[in-house]
């Protein structure tokens, strides 16, 4: 383990030494040390220990001819055994200084050492940044807790959230906790539930965000509020979703979309500043409305690091002869596409791999022009070269700012398949052709979204965001007459790719929140029922408000160069939602279902639980 990064800090009282405390000018002094046997040398006479704690490392040294006890002792103790180990704080010998080490330059002399508690051998080792099954290190995270690894990311996670409630405090916000016992809505992702006791058939929800409980807060007049708050959404789970999260939650009173992107980016561009081993590409952050996003990148959460920009190139096919372009052009359709620089040389296996790939995004086929120059013309080496005149492939050439070899990928699809179809593959070859830039972090905005989506399953409107979210003014008319067309009052952070977060100006008015419920097919009984609470708050007097919440999680995720946020939360659950450790889900026993009410209807007429 390197150098404590809490060692910066005033040292707490206590009685004894740290492991990772210890210099060259504490020579001479008897000290004890407490913590866990990181590795054992036996070189015969002399036994060497490295005592780790949080802090850091020493070596100790029992030497018989210093004291017999100490050494005996020191025969007998294995790796993560507990000990308290008193001695001399000694220079170390000439050539065996440990510049790797911050107490690398001394020892410690052991005149006594005491099993604290010994240990049995762990399932894996402790000490070596060795790969590890992961339902092994779930199952003993304890242990796993006390690898460098783990220990760095959670200590980062702590000054992490310190200098953010740092930083909103400096700025007037109040720290407010909110029940996670609260009631089911719906919109989102599905609720974890819990049956209450006394109400029969009744349930609590588990708060996916306190998102109706901070405007409320706002209509209690508390102007600024925050929370680390912790959300549970019973959703599939992917490398950057956990059932149980963590948001930096805040909320904003007499705000506009300014003042809230101004905040956060304020927060976010110190955070990085501070805590982040990469410099920040751009500052300020780059803005792009969510039209331009899925028109230029294909994706609402743009990885900037590299280009592979998408670009529309219809207009170069306007006549055609390619029967699959004109039939696609006929029925509304566009076809889009990006230049790979320098991979004209791609060989057919290379080709017939990117079009399976992109068939496997839902592409129905992917066209592939390898460009090349011959005597001062723009050729193409392609299975659609024959027709193309050069007119066309010119203009191609240009839309796409490619050139001689170069790659031109082109889908041709409906508008929003193909831009979701060229946002996964522009991401599979940047990653591949390797053009990510992994020495800095790319922050951007995107905004304006669209305020609904259609949802085709159950034929009606529901909110891209959430249902809180206004629209923009000038799009208020819109409501009436294309919903499709309004934009929200709302905006995501987005950093390397992954959305951090997300946030809107709400609607603090009655009569536009029962529109848009109504655009989406609830009547008034069930709004009433669902969102009753909420609105009649908006009767009382509610401030103009909006807010937004950061993931934690992601963010710490992204500073400390993980890939999972199972490296950044000290219990994370599996893929499957389980808790190995713990060994939850767990079934209930007949008493406490009974008192609950409860009787489990078993899947596939199992009688008894499945095994989770
Ligand atoms: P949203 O649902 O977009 O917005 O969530 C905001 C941010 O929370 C993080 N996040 C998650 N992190 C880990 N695992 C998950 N399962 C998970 N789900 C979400 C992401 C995401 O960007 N109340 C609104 C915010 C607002 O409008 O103020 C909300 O919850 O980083």
């Amino acid at each position: 383990m390197g150098e404590s990064i809490l060692s910066t800090e005033p040292r707490a009282v206590r009685r004894y030494t740290t492991c990772g405390e210890l210099r060259r000018q504490h020579i001479g002094r008897t000290v004890t040390l407490k913590g866990w046997v990181h590795r054992r040398r036996d070189h015969g006479r002399l036994i060497f220990l490295d005592l780790r704690d949080r802090y850091g490392i020493t070596q100790v040294v029992a030497n018989p001819a210093h004291s017999s006890a100490a050494h005996e002792v020191a025969e007998h103790v294995r790796a993560e055994y507990v000990l308290a180990v008193t001695g001399q704080v000694v220079a170390r010998p000439e050539g065996t200084v440990n510049p790797a080490l911050s107490t690398g330059e001394i020892e410690v002399l052991a005149d006594q050492i005491e099993i604290l508690n010994p240990a049995k051998t762990p399932p894996f080792p402790i000490a070596e940044e060795t790969d590890v099954d992961e339902s092994l290190r779930l199952e003993y995270r304890y242990l796993d807790l006390r690898r460098a690894r783990l220990q760095r990311n959670l200590l980062l996670r702590h000054q992490v959230v310190r200098f953010i409630r740092q930083y909103l405090e400096e700025r007037d916000f109040v720290e407010i906790e909110t029940p996670m016992l609260i009631k089911s809505t719906p919109e989102g992702a599905r609720d974890y539930v819990v049956p209450s006791r006394v109400f029969p058939g009744h349930f609590y929800a588990l708060p996916q965000s306190p998102q109706q409980l901070k405007q409320l807060l706002m209509v209690a007049g508390f102007d600024r509020y925050y929370q680390i708050a912790r959300c549970m959404r019973d959703e599939d789970l992917r490398a950057d979703r956990q059932p149980e999260f963590t948001q930096i939650d805040l909320e904003m009173s007499f705000v506009d979309v300014e003042d809230v992107l101004e905040l956060i980016e304020g927060l976010y561009t110190e955070m990085f500043e501070r805590f982040a081993s990469k410099p920040l590409q751009a500052k300020p952050f780059p803005r792009l409305t969510y039209e331009e996003a899925m028109r230029r990148y294909g994706s609402d959460k743009p990885d900037l690091r590299f280009g592979l920009e998408i670009h529309d190139v219809s207009s170069v096919f306007q006549n055609t002869s390619f029967g699959v372009f004109r039939s696609v052009l006929a029925e509304g359709g566009v076809i889009r596409g990006f230049a790979v620089p320098g991979f004209a040389d791609a060989t057919r296996s290379q080709l017939d791999q990117l079009t399976e790939i992109a068939r496997s995004f839902g592409a129905r086929g992917l066209v592939w022009l390898a460009l090349q120059q011959d005597s001062g013309h723009l050729t193409a080496r392609s299975p659609i070269a024959k027709f193309l005149n050069q007119g066309e492939l010119d203009a191609l050439a240009h839309c796409l700012q490619a050139g001689p070899g170069d790659l031109v990928l082109l889908v041709a699809d409906a508008e929003g398949t193909a831009a979701t179809i060229l946002g996964r593959l522009r991401l599979h070859v940047g990653r591949e052709r390797k053009l990510i830039d992994e020495s800095v972090h790319a922050f951007c905005w995107v905004i304006d979204p669209p305020l609904f989506e259609w949802n085709e399953e159950e034929q009606r409107w529901e909110a891209m965001h959430h249902p809180f979210t206004s629209p923009r003014d000038e799009d208020l008319p819109l409501l009436d007459s294309d919903p499709s067309k309004v934009r929200a009052k709302a905006y995501d952070l987005v950093a390397d790719g992954f959305e951090l977060g997300t946030g809107s100006i709400r609607i603090h008015r009655r009569e536009v929140q029962n529109k848009i419920f109504s655009i989406m097919g609830y009547d008034d009984t069930e709004i009433e029922r669902r969102f009753g609470h909420l609105l009649r708050a908006f009767e009382y007097g509610a401030p103009p408000h909006g807010g937004m919440a950061p993931g934690l999680d992601r963010t710490i995720m992204i500073l400390a160069g993980e890939s999972s946020l199972r490296e950044v939360i000290a219990f994370p659950k599996n893929q499957r939602a389980q808790d190995l450790m713990l060994g939850a889900p767990s079934p209930l026993d007949e008493r406490q279902l009974r008192e609950l009410h409860l009787r489990v209807v078993y899947p596939d007429g199992e009688a008894t639980p499945s095994r989770a």
